[in-house]
């Protein structure tokens, strides 16, 4: 969380590092800030709240610099104020610091600072950075001052450090939050992710964890914290400015729904042989020899990509025969997880950056496991840092509440299915089925969209409630956690996932007829049984809002409401039983008059612990 941008170059660094940073709202929206040098005068610009109120505050500027940093803040320590907002300067304002991480032992740090005499202007962990490299500053050199403070620091951080009396200098340096360069024609921009700068060049470097650069006029050189050079690939980024705007939609997050059926195309384009009845992953193929023998697999995830792991248990379970384990990559590094020469890792991750998911990756790694990825953002940390993986191909995710990377991880995982499962005990006819049901997956999606507006109707009925439940079984079991966690996002209401028949143990007691379900349905092999759990709800006064199988004309006597999705296979129903919650979700909010997709407290990539 937090996003930083920097500029260095021969243009007006402000309306860059701007622009920049409403590309990396989705990281963060507590604050926002602006360092600029100019003219040997280094000033700082600060506002509480969005990237909007400080660019309200700057426009009467002039003359702002050709150098500058930038920041856009969640807040971990210090409330969400003007004198916690980025960046941080030492005591004598000559140098400025933005940080994206968290310093672990910044108190440690702090109290010896203030004993040297340092009086601090905020109770953030990041300005004592801002001190530390004032401090070593004492040649001149801002690339070894900052080398030499980061030495004393324990913790995550990205950083962009510029200074009044190094006019020509923007300083970068990364330990576990993503930092990227982009490079230009006389040019140098520094982000925590490319959407910030892609208008402006499509080559880029990614950083490594200690690394550090220095970006000059002229140049840049890349060192290790410990100062041996190195050297980075350039890479060209794949996607353009366009699909970082709205393209016409209230909301990205309607964009993104509206999107699946092109995205989940893209995962699986030139992946499903249908003829031969499985799938191909060429991310995977330095371990394909690895994957006949393993008989494991722990899938570690946060949020909705834990909810599409869970969807992978059901399938690979069923299809492949291998036992699967589903782990929230927060406690997975706290425990002490048995990991066997035949148990593979995947993470997955749309960003590629959650902390969570990277310390889990790591702490599989050290344990010897093969760790594998499924990624969205190309570049990303997960992405680098793996064995192999398979990417999304869904386009830059913007909407903080994420819903066209979950079906795209769900037709991912489909796809592994496939793969292993054919290694193992699937059938080519069963493996030509769901091949071809796969395929049919975009054009059932596209049917739902046209339901869009009786779901609006209903969202109107439903607005005004404050708890919702969330019911499925099986492989729509994650379904109903990941409706229910659509909901509370981006509406503040508070809803449950719940497995239907878990439900008696329970949330039972508290259906009334102000707390509406929300079902899933569908004519599959637990259908009567959820039909037993729908009429659990009613003999309490509990409204019931069906996910139904189209032409299912039963499931209207036992609904207030249905909303119908095509019929598919059962491990795929969940790639359409989730765009109707998603729809609802996003009605309901637009209703509330939400901030749909920046919801408040929340960050789409969360870079700390
Ligand atoms: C945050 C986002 C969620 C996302 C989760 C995991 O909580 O708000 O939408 O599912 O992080 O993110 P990842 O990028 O690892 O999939």
């Amino acid at each position: 969380m937090c996003g930083i941008v920097g500029y260095i170059g021969d243009k007006d660094a402000y309306p860059i590092l701007i622009e920049g940073l409403i590309a990396l709202e989705y990281r963060g929206y507590d604050s926002a800030g602006i360092a600029l040098v100019n003219e040997s005068a280094l000033t700082v610009f600060k506002d509480k709240g969005k990237v909007d109120h400080l660019r309200t505050q700057m426009e009467t500027q002039t003359k702002l610099g050709t150098l500058g940093i930038s920041h856009t803040r969640w807040a971990t320590h210090g409330a969400p104020s003007y004198k916690n907002a980025h960046p941080h300067t030492n005591g004598n304002d000559s140098l400025a610091v933005v940080h994206n991480g968290i310093i672990e032992n910044f108190e440690i740090l702090r109290e010896k600072l203030k004993k040297e005499g340092i009086t601090f202007k905020s109770e953030t962990d990041s300005e004592v950075i801002a001190h530390l490299v004032g401090k070593y500053l004492t040649n001149g050199n801002l690339g070894a001052a900052v080398r030499r403070a980061l030495q004393d620091i324990e913790g995550t951080f990205g950083i962009g450090v510029i200074s009044r009396d190094n006019p020509d200098v923007l300083i970068g340096a990364r330990r576990g939050s993503p930092l990227v360069v982009g490079i230009g024609e006389k040019e140098f921009f520094l982000a925590s992710d490319a959407s910030a700068i892609v208008r402006h060049t499509k080559k880029v470097i990614y950083l490594n964890d200690n690394n550090l650069i220095e970006l000059a006029r002229g140049g840049y050189r890349t060192t290790t914290l410990d100062n041996r050079k190195i050297s980075h690939k350039i890479h060209n980024l794949e996607f353009d400015a366009d699909s970082l705007a709205k393209g016409g939609y209230d909301h990205f997050m309607l964009k993104e729904i509206m999107e699946q059926t092109n995205t989940i195309k893209n995962a699986m384009r030139g992946r499903v042989l249908c003829d031969e009845g499985t799938a191909r992953l060429d991310g995977l193929n330095l371990v394909l020899q690895e994957l006949r023998q393993i008989n494991r697999i722990i899938f570690v995830a946060c949020g909705t990509s834990w909810h599409a792991a869970l969807v992978g248990e059901y399938m690979l379970e069923e299809l492949a025969g291998i036992s699967v384990e589903v782990e929230y990559a927060s406690e997975f590094r706290y425990r002490n997880p048995i990991i066997d020469p035949h148990t593979l890792v995947f993470v997955i991750s749309q960003s590629g950056e959650t902390a969570d998911t990277l310390a889990a990756m790591r702490e599989a790694q050290r344990k010897g496991a093969t760790v594998l990825g499924i990624c969205n953002v190309v570049g990303s940390s997960i992405a680098r840092d793996t064995h192999g993986g398979v990417y999304l191909h869904a386009g830059p995710e913007i909407g903080v509440a994420s819903t066209k990377a979950f079906t795209s991880q769900l037709t991912v995982i489909s796809l592994l299915t496939l793969l292993l499962g054919r290694m193992r005990r699937l059938s080519h006819d069963d493996g030509v089925t769901i091949a071809g049901a796969l395929e049919a997956v975009p054009r059932q999606v596209a049917k739902i969209f046209k339901q869009n507006d009786e779901i609006k109707t209903i969202a109107h009925i439903y607005a005004p409630h404050n708890n919702f439940l969330y019911l499925g079984r099986s492989y729509n079991f994650p379904v109903a956690l990941e409706g229910a966690l659509k909901l509370k996002e981006i509406s503040y209401i508070h809803a449950e996932g719940y497995p239907a028949a878990e439900m008696k143990h329970g949330p039972i007691a508290l259906i009334d007829k102000d707390m509406p379900s929300v079902v899933i349905a569908l004519r599959d092999s637990v259908y009567d049984k959820v039909i037993s759990n729908i009429q659990e709800v009613r003999a309490r006064g509990g409204k019931i809002i069906a996910i139904a199988t189209e032409k299912d004309k039963e499931i209207q006597k036992h609904a207030h409401h249905v909303i119908y999705v095509p019929k598919t296979i059962p491990m795929l129903s969940p790639l359409l039983s989730v765009i109707p919650l998603q729809l609802l979700a996003y009605h309901i909010a637009a209703i509330r008059g939400c901030e749909i997709d920046q919801p408040r407290n929340l960050a789409k990539s969360v870079t700390v612990e």
